[in-house]
């Protein structure tokens, strides 16, 4: 999986396998398939249900554990004696057997709480011989094998499956299901899949999904497959379907092969190619394989298609491949209505044929390298255009300003396009817009008015970022706009003081503008869906308002660089699902307030450059064990280092710098254990990675760092490299604690302009992966110890001012640092210096003395940004979600904010229209 090998991180892998499989579960909802929820039908009150199947099911109840409570209607007393309205049970309403058992964990509608039942299947199910439909989707058994019995229930049309934690061989016993037309047995841990012979007999099968299931060694998936006479769907995702797995797929153009397929669904496999015989289906209307390893030309791909598909083909979803060349000749494929070609490398403009699909309701190309100016005539025709993503090209649109298009679109996206500077005209008449991208498209103009007043209902996300829109906003319209739940239009030149927002918004990201004035407004988004406030660098003043309470999902909250001033108020101890909080940057001043101590879930806490006084909390160390960042940098802290602070063992980054700590550095940093040693993790697995939609970026402000003097800000995913300690311009006293020596990874030690003394210890030189050391402005005694010359990555060293004495440790890289690091030692002497060591020479100033210090900058800046390989917008945690999260996943809005273990609170809305249209192509 691509994603996967970019994300990194074990626990973030599961993750995404999670949400996606939520995402996977519920494109599987299907009303068409008779979805029911809880209790039967209306009329199922006169049913009564057959006492031995009650028994059954009751016996089937206690092979599970039901956390939730979903089974508390399936009891034995007399007021429940009617089993047929239990929940998930199904009676035929002529006979009162038991038909459907639907106990999948995921919600009917896509919307709400997983709740999956654990425990094991209970062979009670024989005693209900007339059970049609089986769903067990979601539920949680153990890694214990499908058991065998199953295969008896010779009644089943439907048996679901799906992420259910089974393991073991697939039983052959399910070939006696003569009657089944669905089978998803996708995302389970299946092992020793040598053959799937047991499938030819299962010759109704419609429906198959084996996705999650290695099919590398079983030689016969194909033969047997495409000989199942009445396969219309067949998803194997992410199965390891090499083209060697493919290779005799040449052989099977006669007509019984695959002959009622409609939609062949193979993403994130190894395929290199289009197997040629695939056009041969006749029946194909989807063909999904995205995320594969297709490269060439596209023009030669899709001659694989040329065969009797290309007249029925619909779908063509290739996205995510490193596909080449320029676009083809959509005329071959009169039937396409969505085309995915996404995440490519496809070159040159779109074609004129295009205008001439007039079936057309998906167009997405984003993320190609193709070029040329778009106008409205291409899409005179596609007035069932629906979505529209052409992001991240070098595409002009130019439209005629009043061009009223012929399509409503559901989605536009079109970020880094060129549609300016005008703010598109067409895009207002477009109401039935859910996600609106258009960020980046040189807008030099106001937002209209009566757009703002009056934007469609069906908004979700309005992306209006990195423009250069001006002018004050009137209140955005809060009525009818209960979905809206991103509004980023961060970069910006809007001014003025904040309007007002929707009430349910997950997502407000308003930073880099000019508002100005008081927050207090926004404490009307009391949705308390609030994840992300992002209103850093405007020019917003006064006190923070009280009310940061009704954000409990806050997890990211930035208000760096404007104007606020007071105390901060005691709610934002409220936000215990808060990692990142950046006050830095303003004029708060007093103590900072103790509730922040309820704040555990904090991994950035930046409070640099404010007039915050009093002692560092010891809750600080006590209470957020989680911080990886802590900077108090340039305020007013006093009184000596609480040792509480060694608690952080995660921390890597403390600045404390430029504060009136007086005391002793404490010995305990040795506990600093992120310091100590190579960490390996990315943050995503440390922090549940926000969606919205499918498709929020997760861009957590840059951290900033202090490095040899410059301030670098910090992006990126590997932060685990960055390990640094600043305690520089305090009043601390006393030596340096030896166990400062043993944080083998430190890159940078900076404890400067402070009363340190004492010699500087040997074993500094065990700080082999130290960049930066600056322990000038102190009065450390003695030599310098030649361990220095050691630390083979120093760039940067200053030991000025101090009572050094001794000769510079000669024949290492200090000869090459410039004199003014080691001057105001009086008996220092040596190169650099000029000085020279009794019994030498008047050393002549070595030319390659003074390095240059831009150059390391730049040494230093593709050192830290190495890793950003996502190509666009990384954030922090630096998930290019886009590459996460398909398109076709992002019909699904999903949010994921509870912490690792207890994620699990999930929201989604499903497109409820698509699956049903896709349901119907099914059908
Ligand atoms: C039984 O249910 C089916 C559909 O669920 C319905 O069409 C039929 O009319 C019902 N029959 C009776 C007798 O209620
Ligand atoms: C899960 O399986 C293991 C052994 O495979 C067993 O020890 C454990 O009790 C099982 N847990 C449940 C909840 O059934
Ligand atoms: C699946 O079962 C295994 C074995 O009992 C367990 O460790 C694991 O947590 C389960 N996974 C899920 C996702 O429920
Ligand atoms: C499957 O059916 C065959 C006969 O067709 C029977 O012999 C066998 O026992 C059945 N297996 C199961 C698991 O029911
Ligand atoms: C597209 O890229 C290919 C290389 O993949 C190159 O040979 C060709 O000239 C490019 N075409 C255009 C129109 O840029
Ligand atoms: C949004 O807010 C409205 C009321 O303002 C509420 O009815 C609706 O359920 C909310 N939507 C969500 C997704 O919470
Ligand atoms: C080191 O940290 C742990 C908690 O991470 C704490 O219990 C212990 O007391 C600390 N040791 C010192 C010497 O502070």
């Amino acid at each position: 999986m691509t994603m996967i090998t970019l994300m990194g991180g074990r626990s973030f892998k599961l993750l995404l396998l999670h949400a996606f499989l939520l995402i996977l579960l519920s494109a599987h909802l299907s009303p068409a398939l008779g979805f029911i929820s809880g209790v039967g039908v209306g009329d199922a009150n006169n049913i009564r249900c057959i006492e031995g199947e009650r028994q059954a099911l009751l016996e089937f109840k206690k092979g599970l554990v039901d956390d939730y409570g979903r089974l508390s209607s399936w009891q034995s007393g007399d007021e429940n004696k009617n089993c047929c309205n239990w929940e998930g049970v199904r009676c035929s309403n002529l006979t009162g057997h038991v038909l459907e058992l639907h106990l999948s964990a995921y919600p009917n509608d896509g919307v709400g709480r997983i709740k999956s039942f654990r425990g094991m299947i209970s062979s009670s199910l024989l005693e209900l011989p007339y059970l049609t439909f089986l769903d067990l989707s979601g539920n949680d058994f153990n890694q214990s094998y499908i058991p065998k019995f199953i295969g008896s229930l010779s009644n089943l049309k439907h048996l679901d499956l799906t992420y259910a934690n089974l393991s073991g061989p697939i039983p052959h016993h399910l070939q006696n299901l003569s009657h089944l037309q669905l089978l998803y047995l996708g995302w389970n841990h299946w092992k020793n899949i040598e053959n799937l012979e047991w499938l030819s007999h299962l010759s109704s099968i419609e429906d198959l999904d084996l996705s999650f299931t290695n099919l590398s060694v079983a030689n016969d998936w194909l033969e047997v497959v495409s000989r199942l006479p009445k396969l219309k769907s067949l998803i194997l995702q992410f199965c390891d379907l090499s083209p060697m797995s493919l290779s005799s797929f040449p052989r099977f153009n006669d007509s019984k092969s695959f002959a009622s397929l409609k939609s062949l669904y193979l993403p994130e496999n190894q395929l290199v190619h289009i197997p040629k015989s695939i056009g041969n289906i006749c029946t194909l209307r989807e063909l999904t394989l995205w995320s594969n390893h297709l490269n060439g030309q596209l023009v030669e791909l899709i001659t694989n298609l040329s065969g009797c598909a290309k007249d029925s083909l619909e779908i063509l979803e290739l996205s995510y491949n490193q596909i080449t060349g320029s676009l083809p000749n959509f005329a071959t494929f009169p039937s396409l209505k969505e085309i995915d070609l996404s995440m490519n490398k496809l070159n040159g403009t779109l074609p004129k044929s295009i205008e001439n699909l007039y079936k057309l309701e998906a167009l997405s190309v984003s993320s190609n390298f193709l070029v040329g100016v778009i106008s409205e005539s291409l899409f005179s025709n596609l007035s069932k255009l629906r979505y529209l993503h052409l992001s991240n090209n070098s595409l002009s649109l130019e439209f005629s300003f009043d061009w009223v298009p012929p399509f409503q679109l559901n989605e536009i996206q079109l970020t880094s396009c060129n549609l300016g500077p005008r703010f598109p005209n067409w895009i207002l008449t477009q109401r039935n817009v859910s996600f609106l991208e258009i960020s980046n498209i040189n807008i030099s103009d106001t937002i209209p008015a009566e757009w703002l007043a009056d934007l469609p209902p069906t908004l979700k996300i309005l992306d209006l970022s990195n423009n250069h829109i001006y002018g004050r906003l009137p209140n955005v319209s809060t009525k009818g706009l209960n979905d809206l739940s991103k509004i980023d239009w961060s970069a910006n030149s809007l001014e003025g003081p904040l309007p007002h927002f929707p009430t349910n918004l997950t997502f407000l990201n308003l930073s880099k503008n000019q508002f100005l004035g008081s927050i207090s407004s926004l404490c009307k988004i009391n949705g308390q869906l609030l994840a992300y406030l992002d209103l850093s660098n405007n020019r917003l003043s006064g006190r923070l308002p009280n009310c940061f309470m009704q954000w409990p999902k806050l997890v990211v909250l930035n208000l760096a660089g404007n104007h606020f001033f007071g105390e901060v108020p005691s709610s934002l101890g409220s936000l215990s699902m808060l990692n990142s909080l950046s006050l830095n940057n303003n004029n708060f001043s007093g103590n900072l307030p103790s509730s922040l101590r309820n704040c555990s879930s904090l991994i950035v806490m930046d409070m640099r450059n404010n007039r915050f006084s009093g002692n560092v909390p010891a809750w600080i160390g006590e209470r957020l064990p989680s911080l990886i960042f802590l900077s108090l940098r340039s305020n007013m802290f006093n009184g000596s280092l609480p040792l509480h602070l060694c608690w952080l063992k995660d921390l890597q980054i403390l600045d404390l710098s430029l504060n009136e700590i007086s005391g002793t550095i404490p010995q305990c940093l040795n506990n600093f254990t992120a310091m100590a040693q190579k960490i390996n993790y990315i943050v995503e697995e440390l922090i549940p990675p926000l969606y919205d939609g499918g498709i929020m970026q997760i861009v957590w402000d840059s951290v900033m760092v202090e490095l040899k003097r410059n301030e670098y800000e910090y992006h990126g995913t590997n932060l685990g490299l960055l390990k640094i300690i600043n305690l520089s311009s305090n009043k601390l006293i006393g030596k340096l604690p030896s166990e400062i020596f043993s944080l083998l990874d430190l890159i940078s030690l900076n404890v400067s302009r402070n009363n340190l003394i004492g010699e500087i210890p040997q074993m500094i030189g065990q700080l082999k992966q130290l960049e930066s050391l600056d322990l000038s402005s102190n009065q450390f005694s003695g030599e310098i110890p030649s361990s220095i010359s050691e630390m083979s990555f120093l760039e940067f060293l200053d030991l000025s001012y101090n009572n050094l004495s001794g000769k510079i440790p000669s024949g290492t890289q200090l000869q090459g640092f410039d004199a003014s690091y080691f001057v105001g030692n009086r008996a220092l002497c040596g190169l650099p210096l000029i000085q020279k060591c009794p019994g030498e020479e008047t050393p002549s100033r070595s030319e390659a003395t003074t390095k240059d210090n831009e150059e390391n900058e730049d040494e230093l800046r593709q050192w830290f940004f190495v890793g950003t390989g996502c190509g666009f917008a990384i954030g922090f945690w630096g998930v290019c979600s886009s590459l996460v999260l398909k398109r076709s996943w992002r019909h699904a809005y999903f949010l994921l904010l509870d912490n690792m273990k207890d994620w699990i609170y999930v929201t989604i809305t499903v497109n409820i229209a698509r699956l049903q249209r896709k349901i119907q192509r099914q059908g």
